[in-house]
Formats: structure tokens, sequence, C-alpha cells
């Protein structure tokens, strides 16, 4: 059985590691973490019988297939520690944002095969979605091990060209926050029309989630979806407007293009 090892131990990894055990994808015994948080490693043993070993290099001997899953400023660092441990045959996944492949490579000392992968953080209810990317090196069986790795917290979507990473930060990366942000504003505007705080968020956030599912279970297209809510001369039709004149469409295109940028431009610096 395949070894899969974490180096850094926080949200993203317990996340992921515990939908990989939630799924049968791996077995907590088969899964090997470093970190100096102590807490966390204790965490992740406790929940998952994970294993721990010392240090980032021992993690890296003895696993297979290797997910870096440290703050991007401190992922330069980690992976120049761990290039003599990486072999031809370990895969490395890292989810760090910003971090293009061909610096990971460099990093890791040139003979890595690395998928990038941007993740976003409903993986920690196994609601995620993740895009990746990896150069054409890759094999069918490693990209089917990232690649099952990442569904066991969501869904994942490959894309072709690294810069679409950039892309994908801007939809589904960065996506929560939007999201957030919009129910932020409908439990405020709930409550100013008279609604009580606890009312207001548990019918907005009910609201966000029934008409997820909506969209994902009907064949109607979103806009046909509005369109049934929305009946001429009604009430629905009187918010659409309002958000129409307000060009909310031209808004969120902005406001993505501005978080692809700052993604493209994190990328360079790292370069
Ligand atoms: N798209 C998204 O929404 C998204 C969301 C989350 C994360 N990410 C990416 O996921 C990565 C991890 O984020 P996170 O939220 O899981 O961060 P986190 O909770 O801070 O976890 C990082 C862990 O790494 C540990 N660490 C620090 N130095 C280390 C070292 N030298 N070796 C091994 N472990 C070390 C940290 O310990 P200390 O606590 O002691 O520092 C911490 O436990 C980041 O690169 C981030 O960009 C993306």
């Amino acid at each position: 059985m395949d070894k899969i090892g974490f180096i850094g131990a926080g949200n993203m990894a317990s996340a992921i590691i515990g939908g990989m055990v939630a799924r049968g994808t791996a077995a907590g015994n088969n899964i090997v973490v470093s970190d100096p948080n102590t807490d966390n490693v204790n965490r992740l043993i406790k929940q998952f019988g994970v294993q721990s070993v010392a240090g980032n290099n021992a993690v890296a001997r003895e696993s297979n297939t290797l997910v870096l899953a440290v703050k991007p400023q401190i992922m330069k660092q980690v992976c120049i520690e761990l290039a003599s441990d990486i072999r031809p045959e370990t895969l490395v996944i890292s989810i760090a944002a910003g971090i293009k492949c061909s610096m990971l490579q460099t990093w890791l000392g040139g003979n890595a095969v690395v998928v990038r992968c941007m993740p976003n953080t409903p993986a920690l209810v196994q609601l995620g979605a993740s895009g990746l990317y990896s150069e054409a090196t890759i094999s069918h069986s490693q990209q089917a091990r990232a690649e099952e790795i990442l569904s066991s917290v969501g869904i994942v979507s490959w894309v072709r060209d690294e810069a679409l990473i950039d892309s994908i930060t801007a939809l589904s990366g960065s996506g929560p926050a939007y999201f957030f942000l919009f129910l932020e504003g409908m439990v405020e505007a709930g409550i100013k029309l008279g609604l009580d705080e606890k009312t207001s968020s548990q019918l907005a956030i009910q609201t966000a989630k029934g008409a997820a599912t909506l969209a994902e279970q009907s064949q109607d297209s979103l806009a046909e979806l509005r369109r049934k809510v929305t009946s001429p001369g009604g009430t629905t039709e009187k918010a659409i407007q309002a958000f129409e004149e307000n060009d909310l469409k031209r808004i969120i295109a902005y406001a993505m293009q501005a978080c692809a940028q700052k993604s493209r431009e994190l990328a360079d610096n790292n370069s």
C-alpha cells in the first residue's frame, strides 16, 4: 500500500486526511505526518490514527506520495531541505497558493513529479472544489493518485495550462469568501427588515444551500432557475432589477479579475 506523507498538519492537511480516512482512500496507518506544531500532529494521531515521524525528511523518505501543506512563505525553505529525500517516483502534491510547478521542481532538486493544487476551504466539510495542474511528465497512475487524494474532500478539475490555476483561484479558491460576503449582506439586510439575527442568518444560509443543491441537481440552466423564481411583475423581479441597475455581474467580473491578477503577481514574485 502506498504511504502518503504530509508536510504540515494544519487546517488543509487535516481536512484532506479526514476526507481520505472517511472515504477509505487511505487508512490512518498509511498516512505519515510531520509538523513542528505538536498539538496539530497529536490531534491527527488521535482522530485518524496517522503516524508521526520526527522531521520532514523522514516523512519524505517513507512516502510514495507527499503532500506539501505548509504556508507559501516557507515553501522554498521546506522544499530545499527535502530535496535529497525526493526519489524520481515520488509524487509531490503542493496545495500552496501562488507557487508554480517549475519553482517547486527547482527547489526539490529537479527530479520530482509535481502536482499543483488550488483547493478551497469547503474541503473542511468535504465539499471542496480543487483545481489541479501538472506538467506532462506525470504518469496516468500518478495523475489518478493525485485525483483520488483531492477527491476525498470534494470535486477536482484538471487544467492543461498552469496559468489557469490563477483563474481557478479567482473562481473556487477565493470563491467561498464571495459567498460569505453575499450572505453577510443578506443577513444584515434581513435584520434591517425586522428579522432577528438568528432567523435572518439561518434563512440566508439555508437559502444558499438550497439554491446550490437545486442548481446542482436540476436540468435547468442557472438563468432558467432564476427565471422560475422571478414572476413578471412580482417581488423577486424588483430585487433582480435592483441588482442589474447596480451592474452586479460587472462587479463580480471586476472582483475576479483583480483576484486572478493578484494570484499571477504572487506566482511571479515567487519565481
Ligand atoms: N485556496 C484556499 O482556500 C486555501 C485554503 C487553505 C489553504 N490553502 C493553502 O494550503 C496551505 C496550508 O494552509 P493551512 O490553512 O492548512 O495552514 P495552517 O493551518 O497554518 O497549517 C500549516 C501547518 O504547517 C506547519 N509548519 C510550519 N512550519 C513547518 C515546517 N517547516 N515543516 C512542516 N510543517 C510546518 C504549521 O505549524 P505552526 O502552526 O507552528 O506554524 C501548521 O501546523 C497553504 O499553503 C495555503 O496557501 C489554500
